[in-house]
Formats: C-alpha cells, structure tokens, sequence
C-alpha cells in the first residue's frame, strides 16, 4: 500500500504548527505522492499560498466556492478523488467543527463527503489539549468516525507553555500515514478484556440489587485500548455499540462465566465494572406482593472475580482493578491490590462531589504492585483512560525486557 502513489488532500488549519507543513509536502512528494492542499481561512495567517502552491505542484484551495474547478462542488471533487486525508496541524476549533459536522470551512465539508481514511495531527496549548470538550471532541472522532490521531507531543510550545501540545515530528505523521500505524497503536496484538456498568442481582421480575455505576469509566478504557489497536472485548451491563466485541451481562454471575471463558485467550484484564458483592439466595419469578408485614430479603456472597482470576493468572497476564472507598482510600486499595494478587488498582474516593459515579470526570489515584503511585488530579474519564492503557503498555514492555534479561541469564 505504501508503495502506491497516493493522493494526499492535507488540510491545514491555523496553527504556528502550519509551517512545518512546507517540509512535510516536499517530503511526501519525494516519496511518489500528490499532495493537495486546504487552508482554512484562519490557516493564511500562518502559511502562504505560493509555496505551498510551488512545493505541491498543485492548486491550493481555501474557498468552498471556488468557480476554477470543475463541473462538481470542490468538496465532492476533492473528497471523490483522495486515497487519504491528513489534517495537520489540527487546531481545537477545526476539532470540534469536525466533530461536530459543521462544514463552514472547505475541509470540514470534505471530511463530511469523503469515505477515505482520516488521519489527524493535533497541535495547541497544553490547556486547550486538555480541556474536557477538546477530549471529548477527540473520543468523538476516533470512536464514532473511526479517525486516526497522531497525538501531539510533550514539549516547549510556541505560546510559551511547556506540555502536551506540539504537534507530532513530520517523521512520525508520514509513518502513520503512509505506513500502518503500528506506532500509534502499541496495543496491537493484545487482546484486553475490559468490565464496565454495575452488576444487578435480580429480586424478582422488577426488582434488583444494583449500584450507581454508569460505565463510562469502563467505556472509555474499552475505546482507548480498540484505539491502540488492542483486540477489545468489552463485558458491560450497559448497551454500547461498538465495532469491537461487546458481550452484554445483567448479575455479577453472568459477568464472572463470561470473563472465565474469555481470560484464558487474554492478554490482560481491566475489571473497571462495580460488582455486587451479594445476591439474593433466592429469585422471585412474580413480582413480590406487598403485605403488612416487613420483609427480609437473605443475601449471599457472590464469588470475588479478581481474586480468583489473580490466584490463577498466567505469569504474563495483566489484571488492573478498581477500588471505590469512602474512606482510608490509598489503605484500603493496596489491601486490595495485594489480596487479589492483581498488578494495579486505580483507587477513587467516591466522596468527593460532582466527579466519580455517573459523571464524565473524576480524580483517581493509580496503585501498581512494584509500589508506584500515580496521582491523577480531576480530568476527563477519557484522559484517565489514556493514562491507565498507557501504564499497562508499560508493564508489557517491562514483561518483554525481564524475559530477554532472563534469556540473557542462561
Ligand atoms: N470485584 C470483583 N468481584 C467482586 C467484587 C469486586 O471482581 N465480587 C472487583 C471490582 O470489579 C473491582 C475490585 O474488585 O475492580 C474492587 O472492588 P470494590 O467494590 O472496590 O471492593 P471489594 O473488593 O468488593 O471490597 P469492598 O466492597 O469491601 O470494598
């Protein structure tokens, strides 16, 4: 595929990253392909036509309606004749048009008309990156429309930050392009079970023992790991639709057979579901009637998957947990992460207002068995997510280094 000459339609939006997209045409013209260019109105500002006009050897387009092309709209022609399309640098604004649909700017309509991959190299302030709409922008991107981000780097930025924000090296955004995004997705070749919702314990035809999880957590762990290529299976208590594997369960005993039948084959298992630690000894098939009497309801213990699935775990198996306390959270975590025999548990304090169960952000504290401590402060579940696949490529990378120092040994 690389081989092939491709037609490139590279979108630059504005950003002081702008500039460096004269070197990466030139660079993409050596290599055999027919780079077309779109500014954005703002992106002018930045770049200017006549070198980039120069170095594509091809017309630049900035204007929806301009009359020097063809019978069809410039957005259709474009988007009809692309094998790819780069935005970069890609502004926060032009992210959140895109991820919003609007087409008041020609690259935004083409994204909007093309079927073609779509490739997109972030460049902004640390802040911007950050900010909880920019993120939730991105999750839109990749998990609904199945772009491809080429995440921006850490690094001194031109606003005088110094953080997450500048755009990917030229290198880096031909590689994803042109040669697979082996690069972007470390997870490649894994297969990650991942748990999300809150388990129900059935009482009778209406009734159930639940627990306010939501499951955006284990939601937006199962996005971010399918999104570095990871091969996902998500167990959930909550309808999700996904290209990857979803398997809906109800109780904490559905959850438990479906992950047995499912660890063997796994690389890891991220347990991010709250799961009732009890359930009624018997379930009603009709709808228990009210009486003038109180009634009692006997529970029993429902088995703890983690620490069954933690005795039992082949030596390269990851299993992460969570740990929701209310109080003495760190204390209670590592208890946890060592009685379960797991290798990490993000501990939350459920306490705290407005973030945790049901909200979109919360404030986690990551916990790993060789005794690190990671404390993330309020973000996105989404960022959060990032961070715990990119601990648990971490631990892979640390498991192939022991086997070749083992191998070293003998
Ligand atoms: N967990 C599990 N099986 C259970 C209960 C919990 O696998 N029967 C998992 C959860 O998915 C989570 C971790 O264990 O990843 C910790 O769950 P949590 O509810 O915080 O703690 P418990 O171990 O249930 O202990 P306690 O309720 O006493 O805090």
């Amino acid at each position: 595929m690389s081989g092939q000459s491709k037609n490139i339609i590279l979108g630059i939006s504005a950003g002081i990253a702008a500039y460096r997209m004269y070197d990466l045409i030139s660079e993409l013209k050596k290599l055999g392909h027919n780079v077309t260019v779109v500014l954005t109105s703002g992106a002018k500002h930045f770049v200017s036509e006549l070198p980039l006009k120069i170095l594509s050897s091809n017309h630049v387009y900035c204007d929806m309606f301009s009359p020097e092309i063809q019978n069809k709209p410039v957005h259709i022609e474009l988007a009809d004749n692309a094998d790819l399309v780069l935005l970069a640098p890609a502004t926060a604004d032009i992210i959140a048009k895109a991820a919003c649909g609007i087409c008041d700017e020609l690259i935004t309509s083409i994204l909007l008309a093309t079927h073609v991959p779509v490739y997109i190299a972030p460049a902004m302030n640390t802040n911007m990156w950050e900010h909880f709409t920019t993120q939730k922008n991105i999750e839109t991107l990749v998990t609904k429309l199945g772009y491809k981000i080429i995440p921006p780097e850490d690094g001194d930025l031109a606003c005088g930050y110094s953080g997450v924000g500048h755009i990917a090296s030229n290198e880096k955004i031909i590689k994803t392009i042109l040669y697979g995004d082996s690069e972007t997705k470390p997870l490649l070749g894994k297969k990650i079970i991942v748990t999300a919702g809150g388990t129900r314990e059935v009482i009778d035809p209406v009734r159930f023992i639940g627990n306010k999880s939501s499951g955006k957590m284990g939601l937006a762990l199962a996005d971010t790991a399918n999104s570095m290529g990871a091969e996902v299976v998500l167990v959930s208590t909550v309808p999700a639709d996904r290209k990857y594997q979803v398997i809906e369960v109800e109780s904490a005993q559905e959850l438990q057979e479906v992950i047995e039948s499912e660890f063997d084959r796994a690389d890891a298992l991220i347990m991010a579901a709250a799961v009732s630690d009890f359930r009624p000894i018997t379930t009603s098939k009709q709808k228990i009637k009210k009486k003038n009497e109180d009634i009692t309801i006997e529970l029993t213990r429902n088995p703890d998957i983690l620490e069954i699935l933690g005795r039992t775990k082949r030596e390269k198996q990851v299993i992460i947990g969570f740990s929701a306390e209310s109080e003495n959270i760190e204390k209670n975590a590592i208890e946890k992460l060592q009685k379960k025999k797991i290798d990490m548990i993000i501990a939350n304090d459920i306490t705290i207002p407005d973030i945790g169960f049901g909200s979109d952000e919360n404030a986690v504290t990551i916990l790993t068995r060789d005794g690190s401590k990671e404390i993330l402060q309020r973000q996105s579940k989404v960022q959060i997510a990032r961070h715990i696949c990119n601990k648990l490529i971490d631990i892979f990378e640390t498991m192939k280094e022991t086997k070749k120092h083992d191998f070293n040994k003998k």
